[in-house]
């Protein structure tokens, strides 16, 4: 009897498609949820806290998994968070009588519409600049890290919550091509680009952005887990998909160099940028980790001197993600996103062109106390890796590198990625983007401000142990003036938001209201 029940089961877990983990893992695949479900009394009494898990703590993948699902994202009896101890702990200082009345309907607005603040390649005029819909978007994550079902459900999701979703450096594969708008990667390979030798090829190029809807160009320096690093895929994994979205042989061992060819510096550099975006009339960014100040005074000062430039500026943290990276490099190499965006902001801030840049962050931001800061320190957009990841079932197993992800996410093994059903994860990606969108314009509306690009750097105050509060302008030197949009690109946003905001925050004023 127990055999019948237990087969039946397995059926069950089979054929469904709403858990991949059930899908590859029949039966034993339930005692996941059950810890899951009995995971806070348990924990309470002998295993580790809410805020003690990393990269991404119990708490944080609750709400993503929460809000991926639209259950109930909220959490009851107020804060465990230790805020009396830990150090560098933000908090965002809300208004009392803001010029925006956020609306009293907690579920209001779910929908919203909160686009960037700047249009991309606006300031030097590409033809096709625009302004993106969303201030959330997909980080760039290979076809090849993530299995073919991952990088559908991203791309899908993408479409379904309006944003763009970046392909990372392995190519535009078929995969990509379910209605999601693309911002094409090229690396250090030049995959989706390439001759036959592996040298960049310009007429390749425009065909992939002809084939597809490609909204930009991004040109990848380094990424923060694993900067100044190349990389391989052994020829086991190159199936003949990717090596049709790579452009290289199929089953052959598929490398990444450490450099590019195309430049070697921020002048050569800036010279191919330009020439990209005459060619494809794309907006062209740069996405790299923040060491050496050096080539970004470098850069800046050639932007300010000679009217080349970069459309945007993607600064990726240390504490970003990977498929598979040296241990040290993870840890260590290359500055968190904090440390490394707010000096890369001073440097075009205090060269005065940090308008005609759309500044874009990745590195845990996909969580909403994160995204605030990151709003305060500058960013336009940002990007989210593995947060969207967890939104399409990852567990957080961290053996992205091992080819055995369990839920079918980082994985080129069929059974596997069989497990992921695109179309249903689709739908969780696009609720976990639109409810991280909404609780952001939440949070500024809170403060006072229409956008999350309004908020200042003063919005933002870092505690220390309970005791001493640091503002974020002082902790990261930030001038008076920076942080705030031009006047143009203020009174653009206002408006545009006034068109959608939601109305309410109060009953109607008694016949003694003074107000
Ligand atoms: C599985 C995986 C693959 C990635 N592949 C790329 C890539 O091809 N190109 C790139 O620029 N970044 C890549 N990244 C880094 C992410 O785009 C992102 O910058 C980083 O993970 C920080 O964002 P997160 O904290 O939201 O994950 C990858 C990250 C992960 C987890
Ligand atoms: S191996 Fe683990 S961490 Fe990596 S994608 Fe799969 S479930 Fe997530």
């Amino acid at each position: 009897m127990p055999l019948v029940a237990a087969a039946a089961v397995a059926t069950h877990d089979v054929l469904q498609r709403r858990h991949s983990l059930l899908r590859n893992f029949p039966v034993i695949g339930h005692g996941r949820y059950l810890v899951e479900k009995i995971g806070p009394e348990l924990r309470q009494y002998i295993v580790a806290g809410n805020d003690e898990e990393r990269p991404f703590s119990r708490d944080q993948r609750r709400w993503v998994y929460a809000s991926a699902k639209l259950e109930n994202n909220y959490f009851g009896f107020g804060t465990d968070n230790d805020i009396e101890h830990t150090t560098a702990y933000p908090i965002v200082k809300h208004a009392t009588f803001g010029r925006v009345a956020p609306p009293s309907d907690p579920h209001a607005g779910h929908e919203a519409w909160v686009p960037c603040a700047k249009v991309l390649g606006g300031a030097r005029g590409r033809a096709a600049a625009f302004r993106p819909d969303s201030v959330v978007n997909i980080s760039g994550m290979s076809f090849g890290s993530l299995s073919g079902n991952a990088v559908a459900a991203l791309n899908r999701g993408a479409a379904l919550a309006g944003c763009l979703q970046n392909t990372g450096e392995g190519g535009l594969s078929v995969h990509h091509r379910h209605g999601g708008e693309i911002v094409f990667q090229i690396g250090t390979a030049y995959f989706g680009c390439r001759d036959d030798q592996g040298r960049f090829d310009l007429a390749r190029l425009k065909d992939v952005v002809a084939a597809a809807p490609v909204r930009a160009l991004e040109v990848k320096l380094s990424q923060g887990a694993k900067p100044g690093l190349g990389g391989m895929l052994p020829g086991a994994k190159v199936s003949a998909e990717i090596a049709a979205a790579r452009g290289v042989p199929e089953g052959k061992d598929c490398i990444s160099p450490s450099r590019h060819a195309e430049f070697d510096d921020a002048d050569s550099l800036l010279d191919w940028v330009e020439l990209l975006a005459a060619e494809t009339g794309l907006p062209v960014g740069i996405k790299s980790a923040v060491g050496d100040i050096g080539f970004w005074r470098d850069l800046a000062d050639l932007m300010a001197g000679t009217g080349r430039g970069v459309d945007y500026v993607n600064i990726d943290g240390g504490e970003g993600g990977t498929g598979a990276a040296p241990l040290i490099f993870a840890d260590s190499v290359s500055l968190p996103f904090r440390a490394g965006f707010s000096r890369v902001y001073a440097v075009f801030a205090e060269r005065g062109i940090q308008d005609d840049v759309v500044f874009v962050g990745a590195g845990k931001l996909g969580l909403p106390d994160n995204a605030i800061v990151a709003f305060a320190l500058g960013c336009d957009l940002i990007s989210v890796g593995r947060e969207a990841m967890l939104a399409i079932g990852c567990i957080q197993a961290q053996k992205c590198h091992t080819d055995h992800c369990p839920t079918g996410v980082a994985t080129q093994n069929r059974w596997l990625s069989r497990g992921l059903d695109p179309t249903l994860k689709s739908v969780r990606v696009a609720n976990y983007i639109k409810t991280l969108r909404r609780d952001l314009l939440k949070v500024s509306e809170a403060c006072g401000v229409e956008h999350p690009a309004l908020l200042d750097a003063d919005t933002v105050e870092f505690l220390d142990a309970g005791s001493a509060c640091t503002t974020l302008r002082s902790r990261y030197g930030y001038q008076p003036g920076w942080r705030q949009p031009s006047p143009e690109t203020r009174e653009a946003i206002v408006t545009l938001m006034g068109r959608t905001a939601p109305r309410g925050g109060s009953a109607l004023p008694s016949p003694t209201a003074t107000g």
